[in-house]
């Protein structure tokens, strides 16, 4: 199955100056990027021997935090984010690219992963999609296995007007029609879906529109 809005948000536009806009961390959107790439690689835990996921893996830097690992599977729509990637992370020879949609990567049946993680790139589906994402990602982990995300989250879905009413107030034209046209993730919700599904999970807040979740999956 293809998520919703696999083409719209699609980052092969975006390619040539996603590094450069990413390092602006005064915008709110950006603020805390690099601080939550860093968490989610140490949360991680990757050692050699881990087969390792990485969902949304853009131009690759989530990628470079993992210089170690028996095998990285880096999966994005958008060829033109990893020819970036690619150009920046050839010292890397267990990561391999898939050109996918993030739901429908795991139709290919792509084997059990000892790690998932992912940033910046689940807001971009619907919150039915991301449910149905943590199943896929919860049934191809193994035993202990656990996934760690950092995205554009809200506490709650109660959160979204005072925020967005907060961000008209200083016309901050930019992350008004991010919050309105992008599906950042509820902390409150994704965490419920995690733990019915049997992971133990912590939550990390990193500035007013990051947070991190990592989700343990039992033995
Ligand atoms: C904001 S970028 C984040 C990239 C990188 N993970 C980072 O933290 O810098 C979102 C990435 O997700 C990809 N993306 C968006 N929707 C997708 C989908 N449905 N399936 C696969 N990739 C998707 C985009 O092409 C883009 O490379």
């Amino acid at each position: 199955m293809r998520s919703q809005y696999a083409d719209i948000f699609n980052h092969n536009e975006d390619a040539p100056d996603y590094d450069v806009d990413v390092t602006d961390e005064s915008r709110p959107l950006r603020a805390a990027y690099s601080e939550v790439l860093d968490w989610v690689s140490s949360q991680a835990a990757v050692d050699r021997l881990t087969r390792v996921l990485e969902l949304g893996s853009g131009t690759g830097n989530l990628s470079a935090r993992i210089p170690h690992c028996a095998e990285l599977v880096c999966v994005d729509i958008a060829p033109r984010m990893e020819s970036i990637a690619a150009a920046k992370l050839g010292h890397l020879p267990h990561r391999h690219y898939v050109e996918s949609d993030l739901l429908e990567f795991f139709d290919t049946n792509p084997g059990r992963f000892d790690v998932v993680i992912s940033t910046y790139a689940i807001h971009h589906l619907i919150e039915e999609e991301k449910l149905m994402l943590f199943v896929r990602i919860h049934d191809h982990l193994v035993a202990r296995g656990r996934a760690v995300f950092g995205d554009l989250m809200l506490p709650t879905a109660a959160h979204e007007e005072s925020i967005l009413a907060e961000f008209r107030a200083r016309d901050d034209e930019e992350t008004c029609a991010a919050l309105k046209e992008e599906f950042f993730w509820h902390v409150d919700t994704a965490t419920q879906a995690l733990e019915s599904l049997g992971f133990d999970v912590r939550a990390r807040r990193f500035s007013t529109l990051s947070h991190g979740i990592c989700a343990r999956k039992p033995a």
